[in-house]
């Protein structure tokens, strides 16, 4: 489909860190109606994907031409603490804004996690096998197999470990070691036993676009080029914030954090873009290029404070 500034695209769960670049991308070039429950900035609308009649409305209402699913609840540990809630939003949810694209004849983007995969391999292409181990890799999965096995028009995006948001808005890895930083940490202990593939919110964004621009629907691996630690990740950003000399950053398992990060996760969540590769349609740029754009707003944000 050609999407243009004429075409209606609706995005639900847009008020995290993968929605601000979404909606920064999409409604520069689309109209778009934004909802989340969490209403943290002005563009966004209430809708709650766990409810089907009303996401129905808020979706009739606009008569869109897209749907794109971004709700979900991401902290691992609170899904495993709060499994109902993971499944409904993750599961229920997904399975809701299918069936109400399906009404309209519209098609769908759901984004999936590399999560989803056990670990017991090295590297995962789009067609390997998921076996996922935690609820929250269980509840994705089960709306990326809905929404795959319900839908002709579809486009399923599995990610890696997500950088974007910035200071405010990142819920994860990048602003977890950022904020010790900020904080004034001068040893950070880093798990280097665990190896995925970064993903930048706004590459990802970019992806999404030109991809369902070319009608090839289908379950796709979209992550940055490259592979790594968290290791590797937290030296690469200390060593952007210019701070390498001042801060010690020592390897350590994931059993240093068993408490604290009690979800399953696997050994390793590396993917590869094979198919996005074979179709000419990979938009992603390798993990350390991103890093380093991504790292201008940390940044900005550490010499204002
Ligand atoms: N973060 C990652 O590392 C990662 C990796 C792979 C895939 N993904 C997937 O990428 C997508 C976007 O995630 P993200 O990284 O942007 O996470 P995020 O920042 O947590 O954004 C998800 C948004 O969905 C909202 N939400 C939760 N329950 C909802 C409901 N019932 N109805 C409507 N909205 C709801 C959240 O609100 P609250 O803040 O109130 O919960 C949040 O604003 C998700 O599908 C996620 O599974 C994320």
């Amino acid at each position: 489909m050609k999407l243009d500034k004429n075409t209606k695209v609706y995005i639900a769960g847009c008020g995290g860190m993968l929605g601000r670049a979404v909606y920064s991308y999409f409604a520069k070039r689309c109209i778009v109606k934004a909802t989340d429950i969490d209403l943290n900035i002005d563009w966004l609308e209430y809708a709650d994907v766990r409810d089907y009649k009303s996401m129905e409305e808020s979706i009739n209402d606009f008569q869109p031409e897209l749907i794109i699913n971004l709700a979900a609840l991401t902290d691992l540990e609170f899904c495993e603490n709060n499994a109902e809630n993971s499944w409904l939003t993750n599961a229920l949810g997904a399975e809701n804004i299918a069936l109400i694209s399906k009404k309209l004849g519209v098609p769908m983007v759901y984004i999936s996690t590399a999560g989803i995969v056990d670990g017991e391999q090295d590297v995962y292409n789009d067609f390997d096998a998921p076996n996922p181990l935690g609820t929250y890799a269980k509840s994705k999965y089960h709306g990326e197999v809905f929404v795959k096995n319900y839908l002709e028009k579809f486009f399923v995006f599995r990610a890696g470990w997500m950088m974007g948001g910035g200071p405010k808005k990142d819920k994860k890895f990048i602003n977890k070691i950022y904020q010790q930083i900020k904080s004034g940490q001068k040893e950070l202990f880093i798990v280097d036993d665990k190896l995925g593939t970064p993903t930048y919110t706004h590459s990802f964004a970019r992806g999404i676009f030109k991809v369902v621009e070319t009608d090839l629907y289908g379950v796709y691996n979209q992550v940055c080029e490259g592979d790594c630690s968290r290791y590797e990740v937290a030296v690469e950003l200390v060593d952007l914030l210019g701070l390498s000399d001042d801060i010690k950053i020592t390897k350590v398992s994931s059993d240093y954090f068993k408490e604290e990060y009690f979800a399953p996760r696997p050994a390793s969540e590396k993917l590869i873009n094979m198919k996005l590769n074979a179709r000419g349609i990979n938009f992603m740029p390798h993990w350390k290029e991103a890093l380093r754009d991504y790292s201008k707003e940390f940044n900005t944000d550490l010499q204002s404070s």
